[in-house]
């Protein structure tokens, strides 16, 4: 298999069975060692590791990291005493017969030694030299793990969805705009000056055409493209496992995209029992202060709300008051409470209150003294917690106080050392309302129409049963067919029901201040589609990268993509974005002014 002109075996291929034999491998110098007049080099390829050894000083002196070479030589088992149990080509070495450089290396700008990378990951320059020097970076074998393991949960989706029946259609990428709440990229249309192509946010009104295509399961692995602020967890450009079925339900949906995942992970070794566990959207914001719960540990949130509805404490006297417990954190340091006052702030919270329950009961801290006497008493059974442990309280706003809470809670968790990531707690989160207020201030979803209320999931999605006749009289608790996949607190996926009625569509769109002449304008092709037989609908798309992430337990979805962007968008690599020509300006009509044009 790994026979080619340049190489008879691959590094890890050399094992003890091959001594005596003569190999011929190619790679770069990982590493050099000399030991009086003999050099032992680490030749990497993208198997790993084997040793070389060279008596010819002449031979080796010239080489050097990152160097590509091609040896020919013999297998022979390391002297006693040599042997390296942490390589599976550990026991061995090629002694060099031949040897030729294929191609030299400069200077680095960092090293990307297999075994610094073992020693540390600190060693790494800043991420901007990462991404410029990207191919080096990727030369390092945690990131070709990252890009095998993406490529394999590719394989085993892929194959996933061809079991179930789904064809895999592509979908254009030069299209009208999509209203998935991001700002659009667009392209000029050079033979349409003043006219712009919108990249897609996703393909999720091309996904619907093809239900109304009678495509009926449909699959993608589709680049998205979203004006987005920049995140550890967002790229401009990213991937979505993007799936839609005609005929079916939510639960059809759910089943399908479990299957999916038991397969995906499976592929990287992992059994997820089936089916995954269910919470409401309102019992997620109201245990564990998130959309996206992080369920690989429990704690969650208690709401005090009642328990201080007479209390003397102005801060308490809220709409809302909810806690976390810190378990072992009474005696930690004051100034360890002061910078959570600040992390809090940070946020853009008022303050972080908190109690310490001594060992031996008594309770302390600052708030203590402002709380009657009953309340300080019964405090320790109504937060749960015990003797040693800290509490902290938020108080105000609802939904607010429970995300900073939320917020808090993982926090904990993490100087616990509770968030591993070869742990994965998957949660769907159901029950979505329909519509959220546009002046969130949490949101920085961008509206679709110009109404108080924008949609939660996307304008496609479908009112659940009981709200159908009624979704636009209260659109404040209209409910919606929709439900998002999460995993140790990251949203990985999310889908929904879609409108397949035109009647419905239209509602929607009028609640979100969408009027008819407009809808026509932005997507009158889908609600024409719809006047010619839609089938019921349904689907849900992954965020690739993320699932990659969170199963390669990388910390930035940058880490599973081979050229990511870098902050604000900027690809440090090629040097995009960039300015462009007068005559590429003038060629694509960015400057087009239609009023100018009229008065020629
Ligand atoms: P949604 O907008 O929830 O739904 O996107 C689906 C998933 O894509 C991932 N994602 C991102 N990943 C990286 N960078 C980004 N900027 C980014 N934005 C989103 C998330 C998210 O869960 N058309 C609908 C799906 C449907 O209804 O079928 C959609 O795009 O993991
Ligand atoms: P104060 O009486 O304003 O000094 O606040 C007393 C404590 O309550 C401090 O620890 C503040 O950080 C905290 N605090 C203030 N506002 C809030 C709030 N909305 N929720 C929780 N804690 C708060």
């Amino acid at each position: 298999m790994s026979q080619t002109a340049f190489r008879t075996h691959h590094a890890t291929e050399v094992t003890e069975a091959l001594v005596g034999q003569k190999v011929t491998l190619a790679g770069w110098v990982d590493r050099r060692r000399d030991h009086g007049g003999v050099a032992f080099i680490d030749l990497r390829d993208n198997t790993g590791l084997v040793q070389i050894v060279i008596y010819d000083e002449e031979v080796a002196r010239p080489l050097r990291s990152e160097f590509v070479i091609q040896v020919t030589g013999e297998v022979r088992l390391r002297p006693e005493g040599n042997e390296n149990d942490h390589l599976a080509t550990g026991r061995i070495e090629v002694v060099v017969e031949d040897l030729k450089v294929l191609a030299k290396a400069d200077a680095l700008p960092f090293q990307v030694s297999t075994a610094l990378e073992n020693e540390s990951e600190n060693k790494l320059p800043g991420e901007d030299v990462r991404l410029k020097y990207r191919y080096l970076d990727l030369r390092r074998p945690s990131m070709q793990r990252n890009l095998k393991l993406r490529s394999d949960m590719t394989r085993a989706a892929r194959h996933a969805l061809e079991e179930m029946d789904f064809t895999e259609v592509e979908t254009p990428t030069f299209i009208k705009s999509t209203p998935e709440g991001a700002r659009d990229f667009v392209v000029p249309a050079r033979l349409v000056p003043g006219s712009w192509y919108a990249l897609p946010q996703s393909p999720q009104l091309l996904k619907q055409l093809l239900m109304v295509s009678g495509v009926e399961r449909y699959y993608q692995l589709a680049r998205c493209y979203r004006d987005e602020d920049f995140r550890a967890d967002r790229q401009p450009e990213f991937t979505q496992l993007d799936m839609e079925m005609a005929f079916v339900d939510q639960e059809d949906v759910m089943a399908m995209a479990e299957k999916v995942i038991a397969a995906i992970w499976k592929a990287a070794g992992y059994e997820v029992q089936l089916p995954l566990p269910r919470i409401s959207w309102q019992d997620a914001m109201d245990k564990y202060g998130s959309d996206k719960p992080d369920l690989r540990f429990g704690n969650p949130l208690v709401d005090l709300t009642e328990y201080f509805r007479n209390t003397p404490f102005r801060v308490f006297q809220a709409p809302y008051v909810g806690a976390v417990v810190y378990s072992g954190a009474a005696d930690l340091p004051r100034r360890q409470f002061d910078a959570w006052q600040d992390w809090a702030r940070q946020r853009g919270a008022k303050g972080l209150a908190y109690v310490q329950f001594e060992a031996d009961g008594t309770l302390k801290g600052p708030v203590a003294k402002n709380l009657s006497e009953e309340e300080r008493n019964g405090l320790m059974e109504a937060t749960g917690a015990k003797p040693g442990d800290a509490v902290f309280f938020a108080a105000g706003h609802k939904e607010s106080s429970q995300l900073l809470l939320g917020a808090v809670r993982v926090e904990i968790a993490d100087r616990q050392g509770l968030l591993k990531p070869d742990d994965f707690a998957f949660t769907w989160v159901v029950d979505f309302p329909l519509f959220k207020p546009t002046d969130d201030p949490d949101d920085d979803d961008v509206a679709v129409g110009h109404s108080k209320w924008t949609s939660m999931h996307h304008p496609f999605t479908m009112p659940s049963a009981d709200w159908i006749d009624r979704f636009d009289k209260d659109p404040e608790h209209a409910m919606s067919d929709s439900y998002d996949i999460v995993c140790n607190g990251e949203e990985m996926g999310g889908g929904s029901v879609r409108i397949h009625r035109d009647d419905i569509q239209d509602r929607v769109l009028n609640v979100l201040g969408i009027d008819p002449e407009e809808a026509k304008e932005k997507f009158g092709f889908l609600l024409d589609a719809f006047k010619f037989g839609a089938p019921p609908h349904a689907g849900i798309a992954l965020g690739w990268d993320r699932t990659v992430s969170i199963l390669a337990g990388a910390d930035s979805i940058r880490d599973v993509i081979a050229f990511p962007k870098a902050g604000g968008g900027r690809d440090p690599l090629t040097g995009a974005p960039a300015p462009i020509s007068d005559e590429q300006r003038a060629e694509t009509g960015v400057d087009y002014d239609p009023e100018e044009d009229e008065q020629h």
